[in-house]
């Protein structure tokens, strides 16, 4: 069984955060520990139909994000990484300065110290420099993967849904989780 975090955070995006946890609710291998911040709960009702209930549903564990006494919050709880989706540029200032003043932030730094895999889908247009410094620095600790949520048309898509599973589908590559949906380059 592989066990993911997931972090929601309050930049744009939250339907990508949505598909991922549809996604990895498919898999019959994969437990999911969700976490989000108060930034996220406010965007997600900009964003989406969806209610805070409907959210927490998709996954299989929820943490509260003021709990820094949570498993995700120590380096003992086993788990095969986090992904940060979406990741605004607050959480990336936090991560990339060790500030870890809520549960989010903690589970990042946790993977970060124990090198494991941490994918941060940043979000934001334009990038200021120290957004930029910010995800330089990240990008050269080990197992920190920066993946923008940038937009692909190789794949030929014909709707909002078929750019939004080429994204999840780049990411979950990242564990080695294969979707059906998700179209490779031949
Ligand atoms: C509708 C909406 C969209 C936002 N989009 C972004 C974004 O794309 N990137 C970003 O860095 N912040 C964005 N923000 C601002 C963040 O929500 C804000 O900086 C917040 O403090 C982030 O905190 P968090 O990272 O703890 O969720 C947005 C806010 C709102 C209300």
């Amino acid at each position: 069984m592989k066990k993911l975090v997931v972090g929601i955070s309050g930049a744009s995006g939250i339907p990508l955060a949505v598909r991922l946890l549809k996604e990895l609710k498919k898999q019959p291998d994969v437990e999911t520990h969700l976490v989000m911040t108060r930034g996220a709960e406010m965007t997600l009702h900009q964003e989406t139909p969806y209610s805070l209930k409907e959210i927490c549903d998709m996954a299989d564990v929820v943490y509260d994000n003021h709990n820094l006494g949570a498993s995700i919050a120590s380096g003992t709880f086993q788990n095969d990484g986090m992904i940060v989706i979406p990741c605004s540029m607050k959480t990336i200032a936090g991560i990339a300065h060790g500030y870890s003043d809520n549960l989010l932030l903690r589970a990042c730094d946790v993977m970060i110290k124990e090198k494991r895999k941490l994918i941060l889908v940043a979000r934001e247009s334009p990038l200021s420099t120290i957004h930029l410094d910010n995800l330089s620095y990240l990008s050269k600790l080990s197992g920190v993967v920066i993946m923008p949520p940038m937009l692909t048309y190789y794949q030929l898509p014909q709707s909002i849904d078929d750019l939004e599973i080429h994204i999840v589908g780049k990411i979950l590559s990242q564990f080695g989780i294969e979707l059906e949906d998700f179209k490779r380059w031949k």
